[in-house]
């Protein structure tokens, strides 16, 4: 391929590099060097290079070729190429060009004497034939051990055999256009990495301005929430004052009621007491009745104050139970037996469905007793005529029940809530039997703080039942 036409020859060796340039050739390195050194556009730094190099060299046609991997680029040619110049003049594969590949793959400068007659690949002989090359130097660009391009020159018509001098002044050029283009490719690779950084930079603004607008949010939502704690501490502890301002009214309340009322009202039926049983001397059958009445009217105040107190002590939860086994069959019976009397002055018949065994229950009886006794009052009291049934069962789950039945008018079912309200009376009731309306939500409240519970279940007209549920005893 390279035969006597081609020769390869590696500079320096016998030419020291710059010991035989002319003025010229001096002149043409200089301006080359200025050029890398004032421009940073390596296009224009190659088209210097290669102009100078084909003008001191006394040339007619020159190139760089730029290798990126085993891919040629052209990087500059003189004289320019035609618009019409094929594609292959600027791009080119290393293996199709065996000549340059053996200039970059080597490292030494390779000549070809008479380009039409050597052997040629159909790639190189095309070039050659578009260029009308004839004698051609091929000086690869070196840098560090490796070629970064390649410089290629020549004539187009006369046969030219290249001196020593000029392979150095090539050679010379392409180590400064080798070292261009290495800085070139660096600075590329800056800004390359310039851009990549500005990109990211931008991005990370982003992600802090987004962050940001997060956190601010977040901090708002976190003062409205604040905000409205203090709000709520606010109303909180109004609540809490006018707890504790109530909280005092009642005390005060239940100290009256217990001394300027209670104490009072037991002088007062002891006195009544006295006077009715003649110990303080004969009384005439009307101071008898009188008497007697104002023993009435006290007890009836007397009850009633015990009442109110009784359901001041439940909403305060100051109720002072007592926790003793009870038998709940005997306490029913008994309760039944005091309550005997006044229903049979009624005409009513008390029927006892109590169970043969004992019932035990934890709990306390003076209250327990309580809640019987006003069932079993209000049974009689609101039932005309019939019967009324003390029924007491083991329920399931550990329960006892009392329950209270009657045949008298029933509550309608609309009203079962309601009559275990304070000061609730039916209003048809109120004609029939005295009363304050706080029976039951004594009882209720009772059942409640022993750990049960007072439901009534009624179809008017067809009497009612009040059942009692306690926890069963151990
Ligand atoms: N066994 C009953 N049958 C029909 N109505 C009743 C019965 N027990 C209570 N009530 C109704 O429930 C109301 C509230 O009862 P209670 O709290 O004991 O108050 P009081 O007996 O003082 O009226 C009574 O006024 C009455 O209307
Ligand atoms: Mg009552």
């Amino acid at each position: 391929m390279i035969g006597g036409r081609v020769a390869k020859q590696r500079p320096g060796t016998r030419t020291e590099p710059g010991s035989d340039l002319s003025a010229a050739r001096l002149a043409a390195l200089l301006k080359v060097s200025s050029s890398i050194a004032s421009s940073l556009d390596l296009t224009v730094v190659l088209q210097t290079a290669i102009d100078a190099a084909v003008e001191v060299l006394q040339l007619d046609t020159g190139a760089f070729y730029l290798l990126d991997d085993r891919s040629l680029f052209l990087g500059a040619t003189t004289p320019p190429l035609p618009a019409d110049m094929p594609a292959e003049l600027r791009y080119a594969a290393l293996g199709d060009h065996p000549h340059i590949r053996d200039a970059v793959e080597t490292g030494v400068v390779v000549q070809v004497h008479d380009a039409p007659s050597a052997a040629l690949t159909a790639q190189e002989r095309m070039v050659v034939e578009a260029r009308g090359l004839r004698s051609v130097l091929y000086v690869p660009l070196m840098h560090e051990d490796a070629a970064v391009g390649v410089l290629i020159v020549g004539t187009q018509t006369a046969e030219r055999r290249f001196a020593e001098e000029d392979i150095a002044l090539c050679w010379l050029l392409s180590t400064q256009i080798a070292l261009a283009v290495v800085n070139a490719r660096l600075h590329e690779s800056v800004l390359r990495a310039n851009a990549e950084i500005t990109r990211i930079n931008a991005h990370l603004e982003a992600l802090v301005a987004e962050r940001t607008e997060d956190l601010a949010s977040a901090n708002e939502e976190l003062r409205s929430q604040a905000e409205e704690l203090q709000c709520q501490a606010a109303e909180l502890e109004e609540t809490a004052d006018s707890l504790t301002a109530s909280n005092e009214a009642r005390a005060r309340f239940l100290r009256a009621v217990n001394h300027e009322l209670r104490s009072p009202l037991g002088t007062i039926i002891g006195a009544s007491d006295l006077l009715a049983g003649g110990h303080a001397g004969e009384l005439s059958a009307d101071q008898l009745r009188q008497a007697e009445m104002i023993g009435a009217a006290a007890r009836h105040l007397l009850a009633l104050a015990e009442s109110v107190l009784d359901l001041s002590r439940i909403d305060a939860g100051v109720l002072d139970l007592a926790a003793e086994t009870i038998d709940a069959v005997a306490l029913a019976a008994a309760c039944a037996d005091a309550a005997s009397a006044s229903a049979a002055a009624k005409g009513l018949v008390l029927v006892r469905e109590l169970p043969d065994t004992t019932l035990l229950v934890t709990s306390d009886p003076v209250r327990l007793r309580q809640i019987l006794t006003n069932l079993l009052d209000n049974a009689v009291k609101y039932t005309a005529s019939g019967t009324i049934t003390l029924e007491v069962a083991e329920a399931r789950q550990g329960t006892v029940t009392f329950s209270v039945r009657d045949t008298g008018p029933g509550i309608p079912e609309r009203e079962a809530e309601a009559v275990f309200q304070e000061f609730y009376r039916r209003p048809d009731h109120r004609s029939v039997a005295a009363g304050a309306g706080l029976g039951l939500a004594i009882a209720r409240g009772l059942a409640q703080a022993l750990g049960g519970g007072l439901t009534v279940r009624s179809v008017e007209g067809g009497g009612c039942t009040f059942t009692l549920t306690l926890p069963a005893g151990r």
